[in-house]
């Protein structure tokens, strides 16, 4: 058994009380990934932050032959109960080009025993019991990913819990920062424009910035989906100067990142929030002239309409460049949680 736990079951109260149960004791990285969870970036350090960026570079660096051999006779679970193209197929990519075996299934409410009424810890603790390695997993439920942490001894790794966050994506975006841009990540002012509530990428690399020493960020967004007020706190507490509008001509000639998003409408439960949330910015090629000629453009992906077409050819358009961080990040999650 790698982890040193018999956590049993996870039941969920509130955001802040999940955000509290993972800041606990075990849940922290500290230096040491094996057999650990990748749940939220609460769990990790600056240092813990950079071994990930160390690894990634060193894989990308080895050839295919080398590289199959860190997970030859592994195999890992990716189950998604969400929709996904870029995490789903890097996981499974970045898995297989370790020399794993996956067992990786899209859609789990249709094709699984969940389908039945099974609950998400039995179905995780039969991917463990089949003897599987690790599980990376999507669910809708915020705490999804602490449940499974909870439930099984093997590492868990997040690829977007509901609303609350999605940390892999976060240390892949922060890889594609670094490539990016020469600035120190203390000297970046981080430009976050969209669903600043529900949108988990978000949350996750205001955590990873903060935590890398940053200290200023704006956030740009129509009211209805402004940020979480306890994140808000959370950052500012960290030493994090931070701005809000709904303008982004505010901000625009002075940020170094801009992390675009997309209205989350799945998490919508009033449709006139909806339509409120949907007011915000287009990224167009008059926004875009605005903007520092070193600026980085980011987005998660899916866009839906936030950043036009014509956009993708200006050299500060970033986002096809940062699904290609996203098998170089993923890989070096299974690498350190599993060999260490
Ligand atoms: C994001 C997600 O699923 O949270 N996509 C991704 O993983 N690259 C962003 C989104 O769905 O808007």
């Amino acid at each position: 058994m790698s982890k040193e736990k018999t956590r049993g079951s996870y039941k969920f109260e509130s955001t802040e009380k999940l955000v509290e149960d993972i800041r606990s004791g075990e849940m922290m990285i500290d230096g040491q990934f094996k057999g650990k969870d990748i749940v939220s970036m609460e769990q990790f350090s600056a240092y813990d932050v950079a071994l990930v960026m160390e690894r990634a570079r060193l894989i990308e660096s080895m050839n295919r032959e080398r590289r199959a051999t860190l997970l030859a006779n592994r195999e890992i679970a990716i189950p998604f109960w969400e929709p996904s193209t870029r995490t789903f197929s890097s996981f499974k990519l970045a898995a297989e080009s370790l020399g794993a075996r996956t067992l990786a299934i899209q859609g789990m409410w249709d094709y699984s025993s969940v389908n039945k009424g099974e609950s998400l810890s039995d179905t995780l603790k039969t991917y463990e019991a089949l003897g599987v390695d690790a599980i990376a997993m999507r669910h809708p439920d915020k705490e999804a990913a602490l449940v499974a942490a909870y439930a099984v001894d093997i590492p868990v790794l997040n690829g977007g819990s509901g609303a609350f966050e999605h940390p892999t994506q976060a240390l892949l975006d922060y890889y594609t920062i670094l490539k990016e841009t020469t600035h120190s990540p203390i000297d970046l002012h981080m430009v976050f424009v969209g669903d600043l509530k529900n949108g988990r990428t978000v949350h996750s690399l205001a955590k990873l910035m903060a935590t890398m020493g940053g200290r200023m960020a704006s956030f740009v967004s129509p009211e209805v989906v402004k940020l979480p007020r306890g994140l808000k706190k959370d950052l500012e507490e960290k030493g994090v100067h931070i701005f809000e509008t709904d303008n982004i001509n505010d901000v625009v000639r002075k940020g170094d990142v801009f992390y675009i998003t997309r209205v989350q409408k799945e998490r919508f439960e009033s449709n006139e929030e909806y339509e409120e949330a949907r007011k915000g910015v287009v990224v167009t090629q008059e926004l875009v002239s605005m903007m520092d000629p070193k600026a980085v453009i980011l987005h998660p992906l899916p866009r839906v309409g936030e950043i036009e077409e014509s956009v993708d050819a200006d050299s500060r358009a970033a986002y096809f460049r940062q699904v290609t961080s996203g098998v170089a990040i993923r890989r070096a999650l299974f690498d350190l949680v599993i060999n260490g």
